[in-house]
């Protein structure tokens, strides 16, 4: 791979009637894309489509209060945001979706594509891909409802042998999806084995509307070979931007210019745990916020000397002030090592 040569790609995603100024998008991750989170990543790439923790359509119009915590958006340079709902029946969707665009939704996507058997079991994410004519019916339903632009999230198949996202991709193009994010692990896999990119290059050999690849992109280089070999329009990513929520910016950077930047340092880190931290505490309250961060504090420290001392001193620990201290120990401990 000739890391100076750029993708063939313009950088503009047109999806529906939202034009995204950038060919990364955020995939959404319960527990972990809500707006603190939306918010770091956002500072860095102002331009990329944010998606927001899957939503569940039934548990919106029963109005509790987990599922409209979700739907907090900050205050401003939000948009493009995608807000994505998981359910199976299409009146309820169309409901939740309609309910979703006038919380300031730019785009509705529908979650086909969750493994958890919690989910699946109700006939939700990824069931839906043994059900298709539900989920048209869905989509169409969605459509419907809303004027802003519906996509769909989904994988290569149920199982190995039921690899069918060919023939749902198109229909759910026909059904009126505006785009669409898959990624390249079937359900039984749930997140084993490696992302099969390769496996949906003739994709957009049948599909008009923009594809986003998904799965195991972890840096820029890692984004543009998903982008070669799954000849797709984008690159959705999610894991890799725990404890890295500039790796979407760093991606775009070398999509434009070749050029790789280097990923934060240690005090950089620190310093986006701090904001991270902080803005959960604004969002939740401290006592729940303290407890609620507890999951990323290993991605942020990764790394470093004696990880999992200060991880297990981190986990335990409930009160804000006491962990800023114990970060402030991370940077000092590296300045005297300079
Ligand atoms: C903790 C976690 C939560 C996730 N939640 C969702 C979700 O709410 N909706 C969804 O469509 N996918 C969800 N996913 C799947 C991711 O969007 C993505 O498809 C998958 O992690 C593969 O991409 P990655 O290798 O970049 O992480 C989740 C994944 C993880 C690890």
């Amino acid at each position: 791979m000739n890391p100076n040569s750029k993708p063939q790609k313009n950088n503009i995603i047109n999806i529906g009637s939202v034009k995204v100024n950038s060919i990364v998008a955020l995939a959404p991750m319960a527990g972990i894309t809500d707006m603190p989170l939306r918010q770091l990543v956002r500072k860095f790439s102002p331009t990329c489509l944010l998606t927001t923790e899957m939503i569940s359509s039934e548990m919106l119009m029963q109005n509790r209060p987990e599922e409209h915590e979700k739907i907090t958006v900050f205050k401003e340079n939000e948009p493009p945001i995608a807000f994505q709902i998981s359910g199976h029946k299409p009146f309820m969707m169309a409901k939740a979706a309609k309910i979703l665009e006038e919380k300031g939704a730019s785009i509705i996507d529908i979650n086909m594509g969750c493994p958890v058997k919690k989910v699946v079991g109700g006939g939700d994410g990824s069931a839906l891909m043994r059900t298709p004519q539900l989920a048209s019916d869905i989509v169409k339903a969605v459509k419907d409802a809303i004027s802003v632009p519906v996509t769909v999230k989904f994988r290569l198949g149920y199982t190995a042998a039921e690899q069918n996202f060919m023939e749902f991709a198109s229909l759910m193009q026909d059904s009126g999806a505006d785009a669409m994010t898959i990624h390249c692990r079937t359900r039984a896999q749930m997140y084993s084995g490696s992302a099969d990119w390769k496996t949906i290059r003739n994709v957009k050999k049948e599909i008009n509307v923009p594809v986003f690849a998904n799965g195991d992109i972890t840096s820029p280089e890692t984004a543009k070979e998903c982008l070669e070999q799954s000849c797709c329009d984008g690159v959705a990513v999610a894991r890799g931007v725990l404890g890295e929520p500039d790796l979407l910016y760093r991606i775009e950077h070398y999509f434009n210019t070749g050029e790789i930047l280097k990923k934060p340092d240690i005090f950089e880190k620190m310093e986006l745990l701090k904001t991270h931290i902080k803005d959960e505490i604004e969002l939740r309250g401290e006592k729940v916020a303290m407890q609620f961060v507890r999951k990323f504090y290993p991605y942020y420290i990764r790394g470093i000397r004696d990880a999992a001392v200060y991880r297990g001193a981190l986990v335990t620990e409930t009160d804000f002030d006491k962990v800023l201290k114990i970060l402030d120990t991370i940077t000092e401990r590296e300045v005297q090592s300079v």
